[in-house]
């Protein structure tokens, strides 16, 4: 398989000495093209830094990011303009989508700044919809909408470009226990049928268990992995085994990166 991320001592630090928060100590891993990678870790752990480091949203104090062969600290204006637009799609806790235009609206709206034909566009938007389950929905505006629907069109929207690589922070985060997990049985289709690469942040253990790994994160440091041996491994045992690496190195300071 291709690496197709590949995160080399990310340090970010908040604020100035004395009072420095060190978000990101030190973090490397790579995301193979095809993965549906989860990164857990609790409230305050840098998750949400690290994934606004990968998307270009905030620049890291020290380390490297290669995006298959680009290092991104080195791109001019409109590189980087292209690597947020049509190589990443990112995924928010909160949706994120506007509120005056149509689920459908929302969806297209990265295509209104790149050439895609409307035969290409009016495909992809078709097989999204199906896979997201989200048919139903594509002419209601967002206040039409249950919470679990607005995800799977912002999910729709992350993804129809078809991007290297979708960034998720917390996407269950605002959603009951049953929309969190059509949602994640959906990614999971995605991931699974179209070969979607999928990095995902989550403090859910259920959320997470729809991975085929995960990294474990506490303050800025990545201490753990495991990874889904399938399919001897059903997703419960997986589930079980992410509540034993909770358990065992809870508060713990055993790294092993
Ligand atoms: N803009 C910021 N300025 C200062 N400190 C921040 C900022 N953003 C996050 N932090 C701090 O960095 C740490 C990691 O935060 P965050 O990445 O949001 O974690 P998570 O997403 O895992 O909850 C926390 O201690 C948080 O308070
Ligand atoms: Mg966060």
């Amino acid at each position: 398989m291709q690496t197709i991320l590949n995160v080399q001592s990310l340090k970010k630090y908040y604020g100035k000495d004395p009072n420095v928060t060190k978000a990101l100590d030190g973090v490397s891993f790579q995301v193979m093209q095809g993965e549906f990678l989860g990164i857990m870790g609790a409230s305050g752990s840098g998750k949400t830094t690290l994934l606004n480091c990968l998307a270009t949203i905030i620049k890291p104090t020290a380390g490297s990011i290669h995006m298959q062969n680009m290092e991104l600290s080195n791109l001019r204006e409109d590189e980087l303009a292209n690597y947020r637009g049509n190589e990443i799609g990112y995924l928010f806790q909160n949706f994120e989508l506007i509120d005056n235009l149509t689920a459908k609206e929302n969806i297209l709206l990265p295509l209104s700044l790149h050439n895609v034909s409307e035969k290409e566009s009016a495909q992809r938007l078709n097989l999204l919809s199906d896979c997201l389950d989200i048919k139903d929905v594509l002419n209601k505006f967002p206040s039409q909408m249950s919470g679990g629907q607005k995800q799977r069109v912002a999910a729709a929207r992350a993804l129809i470009l078809n991007p290297n690589i979708v960034f998720a922070d917390e996407p269950t985060g605002a959603l009951d226990s049953k929309n969190a997990r059509i949602l994640m049985e959906r990614l999971a289709k995605m991931n699974a049928m179209e070969k979607t690469t999928i990095l995902m942040v989550t403090h859910n253990s259920y959320a997470a268990s729809f991975c085929n790994r995960i990294l474990f994160i506490q303050d800025g440091k990545l201490y753990h992995e495991i990874r889904r041996d399938r399919p001897r491994e059903t997703q419960e045992d997986f589930y079980q085994r992410i509540l034993k690496v909770m358990s065992t190195f809870a508060g713990g300071d055993q790294y092993v990166f």
